[in-house]
């Protein structure tokens, strides 16, 4: 056997040992909740569509028509000839839902973080980060090759420590955390993080991947509990409850050129779609007209929380951790067999020991099957 297919097998044998191997399985989203895996029809928990917007039809026929008017692809890098209109369009209507002054769209959520990050930090930056972000905001950190120092899960004192030991030392540090924690559903402390950031010079970024369109009024978790806390980096991402693709900084005008200037996942990848950049830009327009609707998916997961017996949602995710991995596919397995679809989250996407099952609630997810649910989760996960 040749020595690379030799590596690769050796590496895959040791996932399978560990329950850690991974497949793809084909997945027909028939609409923003049923879905079909395998010839069966199962109620979908584990889609981030929050809104159900990737099936909406005004998104779908704004995609559309941007295909229409603007083709398939963008052709080539933003700062080349891939700045179609659209882009101007959606910018503006990002900044100011984020009440910032300005805004840049990147080609992903990952390919934001891991151009902003290392733009703003450098080789002589610090980056605190919550221990835990996600993947691409440690990616971000590893590429900014400036000192990356992880804090404890929401723990405010454990930042201030780590800024007080280790801030003079470096030109610039930056603080970075989900604003809603993407495997756990709960909130950064926003406005504390920010006062520490203050206190010594450092800049708070907040991913609000999982926030935009269902915190705070859609507006994301710097909203949230009617307040508005001037956070100075927020990013996020347009996969989630915008229902399209790509990612997102709003900030004030002179970091947004610098990024257009230096992010190198902005400069090097082409720019998206038109399709994206235009079905994002009507699912803001659905959001800012209908905050009720965006309450849903909050709604949703706290009447789950409260019939299954478990602490109330904050967000539209609930973890139930279940830590070892082979239990935790055995009960993705068995709310299978009683028509839902919750997917096992393994290691190394949350520590090692909290494999769980990570609940989705959704605008449209009926209420019946949300009871039922909670009761099997009640009976048969959690006895
Ligand atoms: C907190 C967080 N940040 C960033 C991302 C990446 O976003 P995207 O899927 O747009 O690349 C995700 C989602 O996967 C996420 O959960």
């Amino acid at each position: 056997m040749h020595s690379l297919d030799r590596f690769a097998r050796e590496k895959l044998d040791d996932l399978r040992q560990r329950h850690l191997y991974r497949a793809l399985n084909d997945t027909l989203r028939e609409d923003g909740i049923w879905v079909e895996r395998d010839g069966r029809r199962l109620l979908s928990f584990s889609c981030n569509d929050y809104l159900n917007l990737t099936q909406h039809p005004a998104v779908k026929g704004a995609a559309i028509a941007a295909i229409a008017e603007y083709g398939a692809g963008s052709g080539a890098s933003r700062l080349v000839t891939g700045n179609h209109p659209l882009y101007a369009e959606l910018e503006a209507r990002l900044a100011a839902f984020k009440n910032a002054e300005a805004a840049c769209v990147f080609g992903s959520g990952y390919l934001a973080n891991t151009g902003i990050i290392p733009t703003l930090a450098g080789r002589n930056g610090l980056v605190l980060l919550d221990e835990l972000s996600h993947a691409c905001i440690y990616a971000g950190a590893q590429l900014s090759g400036g000192k990356v120092l992880p804090f404890r899960h929401n723990d405010i004192g454990h930042a201030r420590e780590l800024l007080a030991a280790h801030r003079a030392a470096h030109d610039r540090a930056l603080i970075v955390t989900d604003g809603v924690f993407s495997m756990d559903g709960d909130l950064a402390p926003i406005a504390d993080l920010l006062a520490v950031a203050d206190e010594y010079d450092a800049w708070l970024m907040s991913d609000d991947a999982h926030g935009i369109g269902v915190v705070g009024g859609g507006r994301g978790s710097s909203f949230a509990g009617n307040t508005h806390i001037p956070v100075p980096l927020q990013m996020g991402t347009l996969s989630k409850a915008i229902g399209s693709y790509g990612g997102y900084l709003c900030a004030s005008a002179a970091v947004i050129e610098l990024m257009r200037n230096r992010a190198r996942t902005l400069i090097y990848s082409t720019g998206l779609p038109p399709a994206s950049v235009a079905a994002a830009i009507a699912a803001l327009d659905l959001i800012e007209r209908e905050p009720a609707y965006a309450a849903l998916p909050v709604k949703k997961a706290k009447d789950f929380t409260a019939r299954a017996g478990l602490p109330e949602a904050q967000s539209p995710i609930v973890p139930i951790v279940i830590g070892e991995e082979q239990t935790a596919l055995a009960a993705s397995r068995y709310l299978e067999d009683e028509g839902f679809l919750v997917v096992a989250i393994r290691p190394p996407t949350v520590p090692a020991g909290t494999a769980r099952l990570r609940l989705t609630f959704t605008a449209q997810h009926p209420d019946h099957e949300i009871e039922r649910l909670a009761e099997i989760i009640r009976e048969k996960v959690l006895m």
